[in-house]
């Protein structure tokens, strides 16, 4: 008998395919990450990443309510911090009346269903433009720490959901449970950035909060190998994650995305909480450049890449296309 197998009967029409799909991506899946400015009606375009903005306070609540209206539940906020406030410890991280904490409470307050998820890690805030404090020419880990313990629980004081650090230090996490239980912050979770790559995708992001590392006066590292991951390891990965669960992450997250999906797959099986993915701003920057030539369907590729995110494993997404696909998957 000849084909034995006859595999397109699944495929027939979409009626059979829908059927039979494993995968299935709701707006319920994303989380939406958002770059914060100083000001009122103010609102940047960054023009490595089309149609993403800086945007003031009220801009901001504005538009974190029509993403709950699309059914968006999650924003991941970062924060463009004015020159002057910066400097190697990046004690503005932790002012109570900084951008951050001011953006965490007017978001909570305008919606308070979103959940939110601030960034924690020092770049920011530092002159030097490095996700932590610079001491003999590299990034002091243990200070640093300290610094983010500081740093988030003045988020989870402002009122954020998640904390989500992002900075690559050793012990981090751990640290960062006992400082907010003992701050009286027992709910307060932690999306932990555990699998980071040292990655040249981040280039737009960058250019949204002017954050890339800069020349300075003193000895600091150009780059950020000696804390975020070298892209050729796999299983370094996987050790990462299990550290920090076993420090006591509620999620662990796996950055950038597409080009790393092998390494979701693997996290997903190793560990037993949910694992996010970031799908970055220069994975935004190659959609949106190639379909403005004309040379790659938007709509379709968008789908497409967060279905595949999906499928290798992620439970949740951030994902700059979080709006637009919401938009798109609600039809
Ligand atoms: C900062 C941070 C970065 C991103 C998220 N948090 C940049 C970096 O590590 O240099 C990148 C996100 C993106 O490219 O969309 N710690």
């Amino acid at each position: 008998m000849f084909p034995l197998h006859r595999n397109r009967r699944l495929r027939t029409n979409e009626s059979i395919r829908s059927l039979v799909r494993e995968t299935i991506v709701t707006p319920n899946d994303f989380m939406f990450p958002m770059f914060i400015a100083e000001g009122t009606n103010v609102e940047i375009p960054i023009s490595s990443m089309p149609g993403i903005f800086r945007r003031s306070l009220d801009l901001t609540v504005k538009e974190v309510k029509e993403l709950w209206s699309l059914g968006i539940k999650a924003v991941n906020i970062y924060v463009k911090v004015d020159d002057t406030l910066k400097d190697n410890t990046g004690k503005e991280a932790w002012n109570p009346e900084g951008l951050m904490q001011r953006a965490i409470k007017a978001i909570k307050d305008a919606v308070p269903g979103m959940i939110v998820m601030p960034d924690v890690a020092l770049d920011p805030y530092s002159i030097y433009g490095h996700d932590g404090i610079i001491m003999n020419g590299d990034i002091a880990n243990d200070e640093t720490v300290e610094a983010l313990v500081r740093m988030a629980v003045s988020h989870a004081d402002a009122g954020a959901d998640f904390v989500a650090p992002s900075d690559m230090m050793d012990g981090r996490v751990l640290r960062l449970r006992e400082g907010l239980d003992s701050a009286g912050h027992q709910n307060t979770g932690i999306m932990s950035y555990s699998a980071k790559y040292a990655s040249s995708f981040y280039g737009p992001f960058r250019d949204a909060l002017d954050s890339a590392p800069k020349d300075a006066d003193v000895e600091v590292p150009k780059d950020k190998k000696t804390y975020q991951m070298d892209y050729a390891n796999r299983i370094e990965a996987i050790k990462e994650a299990l550290h920090d669960v076993d420090e006591g992450a509620d999620i662990v997250m796996v950055k950038p995305g597409i080009a790393y999906l092998d390494i979701v797959r693997e996290v997903k099986n190793a560990v037993n909480v949910p694992v996010s993915v970031f799908h970055v701003s220069g994975e935004y920057a190659m959609i949106k450049a190639a379909s403005e030539r004309g040379w790659l369907e938007h709509d379709k590729i968008m789908i497409e890449q967060l279905y595949c995110i999906k499928r290798a494993g992620a439970d949740l997404i951030s994902t700059y296309f979080a709006k637009e696909a919401a938009i798109l998957l609600n039809e």
